[in-house]
């Protein structure tokens, strides 16, 4: 198969933004960021950001670029060219030790994913971590849109005019706040409610990769991203003006070493590669677009810029908000559901603004699930070719659909509670362990983003930093013809020991093996 190029840098870095930017922004860093000490989590998201989530991207982009291949050869053909016979070992040493983590926290499906690792890096190699990140990209996909489900439907309730609760209206934005919460907890405890915004969410995304309208969604979206940011603008003047408003501003900024833990530094490690789409095959696919001429440190900084950004302000908008109507900032993954329809019923043309942002938000989504599902389908069309079965692209694409869609409905059913499923439950409480977070869809984000995703980033920076060496490397970060020394040694540096050390390091604390 011919690749098609990227025609121009700022095509890449929009293409690569908009995959980036997305709910992992805007739904899911405001609630980690509550969850875990606001201020604190977010001073560990940006250094993370920039010591260990760049370089790997910048990696992940390096792959791509010089291979050429889906996720699975490029991997395959890094640690080829590479010469090195013992990289596999160390990956299969670090699978046991993955394994013995998830151990101590009785996480028994895990700890079987991890032993059947060691054997199976040991045989094959790093194509097998390929086969992770795919995997991991399609669970993560069958959760990602039942929250673009969420979205549908909340842009209906705001075309509808029914986005604040009837009783509500004309009562003070605290009161908003609690009805709303009220009423997104009914919402997700009716799944067949739920399961038509996922619905809608998965056939939007199949239809983009298999029913042409994926020119038009994305010239849309080149549109509306810059949009998006406008309107988080706008959210965050009416957020900061509400009474009590600065108390949020304060804890979203101000960080505190009392908040300080290593649970604190997984989470901003696991939502730093969720968000900025690494680990996961996407960006390693993406660069593989990459034209020779392209300078990867310019394009992976604009992109870590625009989506930090992007979470940064979708922090500013809602925690004044949470604060100013005393909701509590550790409400978990519904915390944007309760405090914006009370933001939004104090500004004058509430329900149109609503709407907007939250249509806006749902093509960010789209933009983003596109490329997960994308780079699901390229490995299955690539391996159907290759097996000389006539593999056709719709197969490839309705085999990563049916699959997704099939472990969303787990999500979708288990939301609030497992009564519709109960025996799945108390399966899933038993094989998960500490990992288990009462429902499937928190359970399956706690094991892909804070587990699966560090552990393919750090595999990955071993295999660049220590296998195939910025030494080798390095030079193709920059575009044809330049001449600059001191970052990609710096990024050198950073890929080969602050990254993996970092990741290993927290992996390290949080199971417990070093005390803090
Ligand atoms: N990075 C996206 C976001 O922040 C989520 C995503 C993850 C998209 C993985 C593609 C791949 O929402």
């Amino acid at each position: 198969m011919t690749r098609e190029n990227w025609t121009s840098s700022i095509g890449f870095i929009l293409a690569s933004a908009g995959s980036a930017i997305g709910l992992g922004n805007i739904w899911k860093f405001p609630y980690m960021a509550g969850e875990n000490g606001g201020g604190t989590f977010v001073l560990v998201y940006v250094l993370c950001v920039a010591f260990i989530g760049l370089p790997v991207m910048c990696a992940e982009m390096l792959i791509g670029r010089h291979t050429r291949r889906n996720i699975i050869n490029a991997m395959g053909k890094v640690e080829r060219l590479s010469g090195s016979v013992g990289a596999r070992f160390v990956l299969s040493t670090l699978s046991a030790g993955m394994a013995v983590a998830f151990a101590t926290m009785e996480a028994w499906l895990p700890v079987a994913l991890a032993l059947a690792g060691v054997f199976l890096f040991a045989k094959k190699g790093f194509s097998v971590l390929g086969w992770v990140c795919t995997v991991v990209a399609l669970a993560i996909l069958s959760y990602y849109a039942v929250i673009g489900g969420w979205i549908v439907e909340y842009i209906r309730l705001a075309l509808t005019g029914t986005l604040v609760p009837e009783a509500a209206g004309g009562v003070a934005a605290v009161e908003v706040a609690k009805t709303s919460q009220t009423a997104f907890a009914a919402y997700v405890a009716s799944p067949w409610r739920v399961l038509w915004g996922f619905g809608v969410f998965m056939a939007v995304t199949g239809a983009m990769l298999l029913g042409g309208i994926r020119a038009g969604i994305e010239r849309m979206s080149k549109i509306l991203m810059p949009l998006l940011f406008v309107l988080l603008l706008v959210v965050i003047a009416r957020s900061v003006t509400l009474p009590g408003a600065g108390e949020g501003i304060a804890f979203l900024l101000r960080p505190t070493l009392d908040a300080f833990t290593p649970k604190v530094v997984l989470m901003a490690l696991g939502q730093v590669f969720f968000s900025l789409s690494l680990g996961m095959a996407i960006t390693v696919t993406y660069g593989s677009y990459l034209h020779k001429e392209h300078n990867i440190l310019r394009a992976a900084g604009w992109v870590g810029v625009l989506d930090t950004c992007a979470a940064l302000l979708a922090g500013l908008a809602i925690f004044p908000a949470v604060f100013a109507v005393g909701l509590s900032p550790s409400a978990g993954p519904g915390l944007i559901f309760g405090a914006l329809p009370a933001v939004f019923d104090t500004m004058w043309w509430g329900p149109f603004w609503a709407a907007c942002f939250f249509f806006m938000l749902f093509i960010a989504a789209v933009t983003s699930s596109v490329a997960l599902l994308e780079c699901g389908a390229t490995v299955f069309i690539e391996r159907l070719r290759r097996g000389h079965k006539r593999g056709s692209r719709r197969t490839a694409v309705l085999i990563g659909f049916a699959l997704c869609t099939l472990m969303g409905l787990l999500s979708v059913f288990s939301t609030a509670d497992w009564g519709h499923l109960p025996w799945l439950g108390r399966a899933a409480e038993a094989c998960m362990g500490d990992l288990y977070r009462g429902n499937w869809l928190d359970t399956l984000d706690n094991f892909a983003s804070n587990w699966c995703l560090p552990f393919t980033a750090l595999s990955t920076a071993l295999l660049v930093g220590w296998a195939w060496t910025p030494r080798r490397a390095a030079p193709e970060l920059l575009a044809a013809g330049e001449d600059w020394r001191a970052l990609p040694a710096l990024w050198g540096f950073l890929v080969r020991w602050v990254s993996p050390v970092g990741i290993l390091l927290v992996f390290l604390y949080v199971s417990g093996f070093l005390g803090l």
